[in-house]
């Protein structure tokens, strides 16, 4: 079984992250062989009141190819508008809708959006069969394995998004209360594999060639999602594409490294402004060096740097 966009595979794809995933990042890691990439979660109601930010977040460049926009709510009426709404909009131009049923934050866990949806499989199930009549588009959902170790019913809530009209189903292997802590727990992703009868995703400390071909090979899963591992390193979705090819991994060099991280935070002056885009590339630009010698007061230098000129002053500091 494959996830098809566009009547093409996909093996790999950059996970969502808030915070990170922008156009800059999703262009880049589509350049380096990410199939598919994810917006980071936008506030369904946000839409529904017509904030602009949540727009302009909400915004797919056009160079992007394909993207998945992902939204977050858990009224099923407002997500289909929510949905309806950002689909006619001109700039946003997604192949397909994401619902985020696995954000641990408190806020949103406490308003009963993200995680706290998989204590409540029937409201998943009308949250997805809400959005399904508002788009023909891809429609998937992405969750964790419940919300405890007490709870974990991650069969139960992707059977009940599935049987609504869900086209592929991503499962980050953790709970709620785990957050970020211990590891992606592969065989309770194996069991929804193997209850579903739509794809899946893994999602969950995938980080390298290696541990891609592990989590397909443990969990059965269809394709695979990179989150934190990309950050700073676009280069692994080509280390996993080598890897799932059986080729060897090409070393990145240093001259390759400095011109995609330039590239990256170009490409975010250019759709965000110069001042916004140098701020928000402090916590990722030093990813790039990790390692290396210089890289730690790197880091520590970017946190005053507020021009691209002066980043690039920075990066000529730093040395293999
Ligand atoms: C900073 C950060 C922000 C995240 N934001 C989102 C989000 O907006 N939507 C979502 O579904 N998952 C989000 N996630 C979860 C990731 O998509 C992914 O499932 C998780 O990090 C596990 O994968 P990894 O080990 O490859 O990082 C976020 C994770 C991180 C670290």
């Amino acid at each position: 079984m494959s996830v098809m966009i566009n009547k093409r595979a996909v093996r790999v794809c950059l996970a969502p992250m808030a915070g990170f995933t922008d156009s800059a990042m999703r262009i880049i890691s589509r350049e380096w062989g990410a199939d598919l990439t994810f917006t980071e979660m936008v506030s369904a109601k946000a839409v529904r009141y017509g904030d602009k930010k949540t727009l302009t977040l909400s915004r797919i460049d056009e160079r992007e190819g394909d993207c998945i926009l992902q939204l977050f709510g858990s009224e099923p009426d407002t997500l289909a508008y929510a949905t309806e709404a950002l689909l006619a909009t001109a700039e946003i131009k997604p192949v397909g809708i994401d619902i985020n049923m696995g954000c641990p934050v408190n806020k949103i866990f406490q308003n009963g959006e993200g995680s706290a949806l998989t204590k409540n499989p029937s409201l998943i199930y009308d949250i997805v069969k809400s959005t399904r009549s508002a788009t023909d588009l891809p429609l998937s959902v992405k969750m964790r394995l419940g919300v405890d170790d007490a709870h974990k019913n991650a069969v139960e809530c992707a059977l009940a998004a599935e049987s609504a009209g869900a086209d592929f189903i991503t499962v980050h292997g953790r709970t709620r209360a785990q957050m970020y802590s211990g590891e992606s727990d592969l065989l309770s992703i194996a069991e929804v594999k193997s209850a579903l009868h739509i794809p899946l995703i893994a999602s969950g400390d995938v980080v390298d060639g290696e541990s891609a071909l592990r989590i397909l090979s443990r969990t059965g899963a269809d394709a695979i999602m990179v989150g934190r591992a990309a950050i700073g390193n676009p280069f692994v979705f080509a280390e996993i594409k080598s890897a799932l090819d059986g080729n060897a991994k090409s070393e990145i060099t240093l001259e390759t490294k400095m011109t995609t991280a330039l590239r990256q935070l170009s490409l975010a002056i250019e759709l965000k402004g110069e001042h916004t885009a140098v701020l928000e590339s402090r916590k990722q630009l030093a990813l790039y060096f990790k390692g290396m010698k210089g890289a730690s007061a790197l880091r520590g230098a970017l946190n005053t740097a507020t021009t691209y000129a002066e980043i690039t002053e920075l990066l000529s500091a730093i040395g293999e």
